[in-house]
């Protein structure tokens, strides 16, 4: 039987657990032209929400454009996706098709076969134009598109944040902020690295300064989630009681990527009934398969920040610099401490959001205290 958990970003009619409330929300956001900065910790299911919000909005008419600056490493780049955004979306459909060829100059697509039998979509730069004027030749351009197209649009731009590694960012942020304001649209700013992101849009000397609503992600609520393990099992003709499921997404304290890979392990190492042993052997095997993962996050950080992360998964609190927190976790001398909060914070890797300090990632709290 096909194991049932999916860990990807997951496709528009994958399962899907929840998420009722949000998607409402940001739906009426996206219909009311207002634009909204959506945020949460890692793979708590950001961008597998927003497809399906423009999933429901494509459907009614909306055209949708789905903008990814993962890794983004120029201006170049970042005007190329935009441009092939474009492109992707309206590639297809013929009156669309030819409104984007009629605004869209700066770039030109490039169609090739692609691996599933359909059609990649990327762009070439047209010759002349080249960084900043480059992309704000790119955004005019966009508002040109959204002006004639005749249909409401809405944007994602996922992982928003990774233009803050630009030496440009300011001056990206002035000229994304003022071509957005010049037409209507709907915008959703999707990023994980939450400090930066906030930062960027609630910070009074920022372009973006209160421009659009924040949008914090929670995890997905336990029981709805406890039901939606079970369904997935049951699916597989796997049986899994009401408390053995709640045990497994406790485990993982509700987070919706490590459900589904514990989820996932567990199916595995199950016959026909689901128990607390299996859920054990799966959680050892997912502890192991993230150790690289986890490895690699602990490695650039200076000796301070390492102790204080290991600190703050054996004891979350309110006072870092507290003298017995100091003492019980060697962190040495206060000096420093502030600022090595700061700069795990901004990596996300630690926070304070409704209480104590803590390690975000509660799977990577686990592995720093058995390490
Ligand atoms: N509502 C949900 N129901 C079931 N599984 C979910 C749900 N939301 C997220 N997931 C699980 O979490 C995984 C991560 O989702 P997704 O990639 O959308 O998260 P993300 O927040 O965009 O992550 P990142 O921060 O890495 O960009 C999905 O592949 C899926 O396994
Ligand atoms: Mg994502």
């Amino acid at each position: 039987m096909k194991n049932p958990f999916y860990f990807k970003a997951l496709p528009d009619d994958a399962p899907f657990c929840n998420r009722s409330k949000e998607l409402a929300a940001l739906l009426r956001f996206a219909e009311s032209h207002n634009d909204v900065v959506l945020y949460s910790p890692r793979r708590y299911g950001k961008t597998s929400l927003m497809r399906r919000v423009q999933k429901t909005l494509r459907d009614q008419g909306t055209v949708t454009l789905f903008v990814d600056f993962y890794g983004v490493a120029s201006l170049h780049e970042v005007a190329s996706r935009v441009a092939a955004a474009v492109f992707r979306v309206t590639h297809g459909e013929k009156p669309l098709w030819d409104k984007a060829l009629q605004t869209i100059k700066t770039f030109r697509p490039v169609l090739r076969p692609s691996q599933d039998g359909g059609v990649e979509v990327s762009v070439e730069a047209s010759e002349g134009r080249q960084g900043m004027s480059l992309l704000e030749a790119a955004l005019d351009e966009l508002g040109e598109f959204v002006a004639r197209v005749g249909r409401p649009v809405h944007t994602v731009f996922d992982e928003f944040q990774e233009i803050t590694i630009l030496p440009e960012v300011r001056q990206i942020e002035a000229a994304m902020r003022s071509s957005i304001q010049q037409y209507q649209a709907s915008h959703c700013f999707v990023g994980s690295r939450r400090r930066l992101l906030i930062a960027m849009f609630n910070e009074n000397q920022r372009p973006f300064f209160q421009s659009a609503h924040n949008f914090a992600l929670p995890p997905l609520p336990e029981g709805e989630l406890t039901d939606f393990v079970r369904s997935r099992f049951a699916v597989a003709g796997t049986s899994c009681l009401e408390s053995v499921a709640t045990d497994l997404v406790r485990r993982v304290h509700c987070h919706p990527h490590y459900t589904q890979r514990l989820g996932y392990l567990t199916f595995e190492v199950a016959e026909q009934e689901v128990t607390t042993t299996h859920i054990d052997e799966a959680f050892g095997d997912l502890l192991a398969t993230e150790r690289p993962v986890f490895e690699a996050m602990l490695q650039p950080l200076p000796p301070q920040q390492r102790l204080l992360l290991r600190a703050l998964a054996r004891e979350p609190t309110q006072q870092v610099m507290a003298k017995n927190f100091v003492r019980t976790h060697h962190l040495g001398s206060t000096n420093g401490i502030g600022h090595s909060v700061k700069q795990l914070a901004t990596l996300d890797l630690i926070a304070d959001d409704d209480g104590p300090w803590q390690v975000v990632d509660p799977l990577f709290a686990v592995w720093l205290r058995q390490s």
